[in-house]
This record gives structure tokens, C-alpha cells and sequence, in this order.
């Protein structure tokens, strides 16, 4: 997925799935996000089309009818699970999470998940970086450590250090490396350049919590008995204006088994398309605490990640908010209102 991004101008620029993404996407009204510098405004969009199972779940909760194409399944989970018709394997679990298991997994996305052994898009440049979320709450520095022969090692040090080191120094604020921090991967670390896992590389298990939460979520795109094993999990971070584009996960050996989709922070919208691009997708809104399930057929289809929604109206945060103030944690509050986390947990064998 990242990576094979497709290329300008082709063939895949005309397909339904890119249109759709394109249709979703921010643009600022004064041109696109790089090109300036006054304060944008995002342009607004169409979102008729997209499903709302929160609104769906409300109505059914006071026996209201389902829209065409959405079903409910029965099966023992405690709230109610929605599928789509003609997207079997796909199930949406709106609000599965409690407020509490939403602030602890968004807590444990920026402080630990992110923790060598694990793997994140800044070890090819950095290497392992440790606690790099302690070292942007402490305004600490990364410099190159040039002191340690020709492998050089990146470390973070306070601020009020960089000036004594000279002006040949190459230095980056953690903050800003914190922004840049597109993924994580727990479990088996998947290898973004061979589009594998990589069994030989070091790694901790998925931590236990995290693996019973995974297990019981996943019942309802289990077939009855069966226990979902999850051994490895991918962790996206997203800014504002950032994207997932269309992608299949097909790495996996058994895809009759689900990817369970945790959703935390920023509201999003996903599309669900076909077995290909050529196809429509389906458009639904992600919020913090719904959870997606994708077995079988499902796994088979293209889908993405077009835009998440970091103005104060539209993301929807108010509950996570008021529990980080709370908590007197202004930094994770401040990141948390521009940032959408989804942590997606496989069975790879
Ligand atoms: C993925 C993925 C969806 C999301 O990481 O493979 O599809 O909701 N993520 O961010
Ligand atoms: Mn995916």
C-alpha cells in the first residue's frame, strides 16, 4: 500500500475508486494544501453519500428501519454489528469501543507502540528511535551523534545543547518528527519495501490487552468456535491531510480470517470499493471508537483512507478531549486534534 501508489496521469486516475478519493479529498480553497501560505479554509464537501452507521445505529436502537443495503447481524456481541449487501466479510461495529479503551489505545499509539523493537517509517532514515513521543512533550532535539565511527546514530538531546555542537549539527525537533510519524508495526513487523512480513526481525508479541480486545471484537466475522490469533498489528497515523490510498492487504496466508480496524481520534471517511478499482466504492464515516471487520470476500476488495477532519466542528473528539484536559495532558490533546489513529490487527499465518 504505501509505496505503490499509483502513478500521475495513468490509466488509474480514471477509475471509479481514484474519482471517489479525489471527490473526499482536502483542498483548500485557495488552492491546494502546499501552495499556500494564508490561512486556508478547507473547501467544503459533498458527504450525502456517505453512510453514517452511527446515525444508522441510533435509528435501529429506536426500531427505525435500515437503509437499503445495510443488514444487522445477530450474533450474541452485545451491540449491534452492520454489514453491507454485496460486500460479504465486511462488518461495522460503530462506537465498540468505550471512551476510556479509546484514550488508553491512543496513549499506548504514541508511547509505546511506537518503541524499538518496533518498526516505524523513521527507522530507515534514524534508525531506532526511543521514546520519541517523552522526547517531543520535552522539546528535545534529534542530532546526529558523530562520535560513534562510520555507523552514525541519531539521539535526542535538550534544545539548549544544539548550539554548543556547532553549525555543521544536523538536528530535527522531535515535535516534528512526532507529525511525521506515519506507521508503526507491532507483533511480526511487516517490511514495507518487500511488501512482507519478515519473520527474522526481532519483535515483541502483541501486547496481551491488545490481543484479548482484538480477539473478542473479532466473534462476529469468526466462524462459531474458532478463536482469531493476532500476531501482527500495523499502526497509521494520520495529520490533517493526510491519506491512505486504495490498497488491497493480501500478505496474509488466511484470508477467511478478519483484519480487526480500530478507529481513534479525528473523524475519517473510508471507502470500501471492489475486487477492483473499476468498481464503486462505498463511502461510510469512521469515528473514534468504531471498529471494522473485513473476512472473506471482503478482503479481496480495494479500500482507503481519502480524508480525515480536523476542524473543531466537523471531527467529532469532545468526549477524548474533555477526558485529556482532564487528565491535564495538554500535549497528547493538542496532537489528538489534528490526528486520526487506526490500529489494524492481523493473523498472518
Ligand atoms: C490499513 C488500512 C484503514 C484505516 O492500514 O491497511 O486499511 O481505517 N487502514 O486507517
Ligand atoms: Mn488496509
Amino acid at each position: 500500500m504505501y509505496g505503490a501508489e499509483k502513478p500521475p496521469g495513468g490509466e488509474s486516475e480514471r477509475t471509479a475508486f481514484r474519482q471517489a478519493e479525489k471527490k473526499y479529498k482536502l483542498y483548500y480553497d485557495d488552492g491546494p494544501l502546499k501552495s499556500s501560505r494564508k490561512k486556508k479554509r478547507a473547501k467544503p464537501v459533498d458527504v450525502s453519500d456517505v453512510i453514517d452507521f452511527e446515525a444508522i445505529s441510533e435509528a435501529h436502537e429506536r426500531g427505525g428501519e435500515l437503509p437499503v443495503g445495510v443488514a444487522v447481524v445477530r450474533c450474541g456481541f452485545g451491540r449491534p454489528v452492520f454489514c453491507l449487501e454485496g460486500r460479504p466479510g465486511f462488518y461495522f461495529i460503530p462506537g465498540a469501543l468505550s471512551l476510556e479503551e479509546q484514550c488508553q489505545w491512543m496513549r499506548e499509539s504514541l508511547l509505546s507502540f511506537p518503541q524499538p523493537p518496533n518498526r516505524s517509517n523513521h527507522n530507515a532514515i534514524y534508525g531506532p528511535l526511543q521514546d520519541l513521543f517523552a522526547a517531543a512533550k520535552e522539546r528535545k532535539v534529534l542530532v546526529k551523534d558523530e562520535s560513534d565511527g562510520d555507523r552514525p546514530t541519531w539521539k535526542f538531546v535538550d534544545e539548549a545543547e544544539v548550539p554548543l555542537r556547532g553549525n555543521g549539527c544536523t538536528s530535527y525537533p522531535a515535535s516534528a518528527l512526532l507529525r511525521k510519524l506515519r506507521w508503526s508495526t507491532l507483533g511480526l513487523q511487516f517490511d514495507w519495501s518487500q511488501r512482507n512480513y519478515d519473520v527474522s526481525l526481532p519483535h515483541n508479541k502483541i501486547p496481551d490487552a491488545l490481543c484479548q480486545l482484538a480477539k473478542r471484537l473479532a466473534t462476529p466475522a469468526m466462524p462459531r468456535g474458532e478463536e482469531f490469533r493476532p500476531e501482527a498489528a500495523i499502526v497509521n497515523y494520520f495529520a490533517s491531510g493526510d491519506t491512505l490510498g486504495g490498497h488491497l492487504d493480501d500478505m496474509e496466508a488466511d484470508w477467511s480470517k478478519p483484519i480487526v480496524s480500530l478507529s481513534l481520534g479525528c473523524k475519517a471517511i473510508f471507502l470500501l470499493g471492489g475486487k477492483t478499482r473499476q468498481d464503486n466504492p462505498i463511502a461510510m464515516f469512521l469515528r473514534s471508537g468504531d471498529v471494522v471487520l473485513m473476512a472473506g470476500e471482503a478482503r479481496e476488495c480495494f479500500h482507503g483512507v481519502p480524508r480525515i477532519f480536523t476542524d473543531k466542528d466537523t471531527a467529532e473528539i469532545t468526549p477524548l478531549e474533555l477526558h485529556f484536559s482532564r487528565q491535564d495532558d495538554c500535549f497528547l490533546l493538542e496532537y489528538l486534534r489534528s490526528s486520526r489513529i487506526n490500529i489494524n490487527i492481523r493473523q498472518v499465518f
